[in-house]
């Protein structure tokens, strides 16, 4: 559009600075909660600008052959948020809605998990706009390995280590390590996490975000005075992380009451039979179709009557536009930035506790880290092992935020990022800006 004006006008595709909180999506949410803490940071808010500037982005494309022949074009992307404690760490996520600004803090927010739970790794992530569902195995192949080739430039075991996400699993992590390897010349286990157990992947890892999810719950009911035996749980979500959360809080007396996903809700007030949903799961993709339960409409889920909610599929799921519906006492963050921050203090007056993601899903990070020095040691823990020592650090990292959150009369949310963002900007001071 002519403009007699001498600034330029904005045109219609103009994208905005990804400094300007407004409008940027999950990245404009990790932008505000950054301004949250900052008043508690001491002489460190100094170096708080560090942590609104993503250190690398790496936009890439994945052209593939499809099966019948045609060309088809992905959008790829790779962040590393902050590597001042380390490598960057997190996982690759194959979503149709997978933008640049949830993959930037989606990365930033895997620099606070880092450092909440005092693992020796930056933040990174990595994503693929694509509907892996519409692909054969073949073409799921091939994407995921012109992906790791083109991201090959930036990851390495010393550098950025991927890991499972939304739609990638243990076969993806071993495509994408066979990849980098093939490249290299020689095998590098360390490059992924959550490979298959015969490929230098961990015991436990599969199941170790759900079961970090589930041990921070036990010990913040604990501190609330919730009875986890007899809670009431409602899951969004039963994939690897709410399907495993949903199974151990049921084998520790629960009743998982409601569970939502992708292809609807269902209900069952007695408390639905986790693991026959969880073989349903398995077989048909979805907790649709499940016999034993009431079939109930999506939204409703919100309004389950329920102790623990576990929100553990996508962000942005609980809104100010439901989160006055929620009756939990607890809401445990087992997917990334589920709750947007209107949402948050609506809970927070209404006296529903949140357990926020940067700690409530670390588990998975965790034993990610037991994977690799296991793969650089080539000595393989057995799963008693790896088990209790996630749990000690799931517990310690716990009860640092808890003391941190009385300390200040903050949030959850905030302590973490108070705990986190000391640790990640102290390094950054200790080491200097280079030259
Ligand atoms: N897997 C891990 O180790 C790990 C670690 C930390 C955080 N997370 C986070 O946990 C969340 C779930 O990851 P996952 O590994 O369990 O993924 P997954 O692919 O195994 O499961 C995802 C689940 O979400 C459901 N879902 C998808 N879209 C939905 C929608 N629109 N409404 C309701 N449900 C929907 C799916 O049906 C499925 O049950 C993500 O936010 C991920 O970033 C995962």
């Amino acid at each position: 559009m002519a403009t007699s004006s001498s600034t330029p006008a904005p045109t219609a595709h103009a994208l905005p600075s990804y400094l300007q909180a407004d409008h940027l999506g999950p990245w404009g949410i990790f932008l505000q909660q950054v301004d949250r803490v900052e008043p508690y940071l001491g002489n460190l808010a100094r170096w708080v600008e560090t942590l609104k500037r993503p250190k690398r982005i790496l936009v890439v494309d994945v052209p593939i052959h499809l099966d019948d022949g045609r060309i088809a074009h992905f959008e790829g992307y790779r962040v590393q948020h902050n590597t001042s404690r380390g490598p960057g760490k997190g996982g690759v996520r194959f979503h149709q809605d997978v933008t640049l600004s949830e993959v930037m803090a989606l990365s930033a927010w895997m620099s606070i998990k880092n450092a909440a739970v005092n693992v020796p790794y930056g933040g990174a992530k990595g994503g693929i706009r694509v509907d892996p569902k519409t692909l054969s195995r073949g073409e799921l192949e091939r994407m995921t390995r012109r992906y790791t080739s083109e991201i090959g430039i930036i990851i390495g075991p010393t550098k950025d280590i991927p890991a499972p996400d939304v739609n990638t699993n243990e076969q993806i992590m071993a495509w994408m390590m066979d990849t980098y390897s093939m490249n290299q010349g020689s095998t590098a286990t360390g490059v992924v996490t959550g490979k298959p157990v015969d490929l230098g992947g961990s015991l436990g890892r599969r199941e170790a975000t759900g079961r970090g999810v589930f041990t921070v719950g036990v010990e913040a009911a604990k501190r609330i005075g919730l009875d986890v035996a007899n809670a009431a749980v409602a899951v969004q979500g039963f994939g690897n992380v709410g399907g495993i959360a949903g199974k151990l809080f049921a084998e520790a007396g629960a009743r998982v009451v409601a569970v939502q996903d992708h292809g609807g809700a269902i209900y069952r007030e007695a408390g639905l039979d986790v693991p026959s949903l969880l073989k349903h799961v398995a077989d048909k993709g979805t907790v649709a179709g499940f016999e034993h339960a009431e079939v109930m409409d999506a939204d409703k889920f919100w309004d389950v009557p329920c102790d623990i909610m576990i929100p553990a599929a996508l962000e942005q799921q609980i809104t100010k536009a439901n989160a006055h519906r929620i009756q939990a006492r607890m809401v445990i963050e087992g997917a990334n930035g589920p709750t947007t921050p209107e949402a948050d203090d609506i809970l927070h007056e209404r006296n529903v506790l949140v357990l926020p993601d940067v700690i409530a899903n670390a588990g998975g990070v965790t034993v990610s880290y037991f994977e690799w020095v296991q793969d650089f040691s080539s000595f393989f823990w057995d799963e008693d092992e790896i088990n209790k020592r996630l749990v000690r650090v799931m517990q310690q990292a716990f009860a640092g935020v808890w003391q941190v959150a009385e300390q200040h009369k903050v949030s959850l949310r905030t302590a973490t990022f108070i705990v986190a963002c000391e640790r990640i900007l102290h390094t950054r001071e200790l080491r200097g800006l280079y030259p």
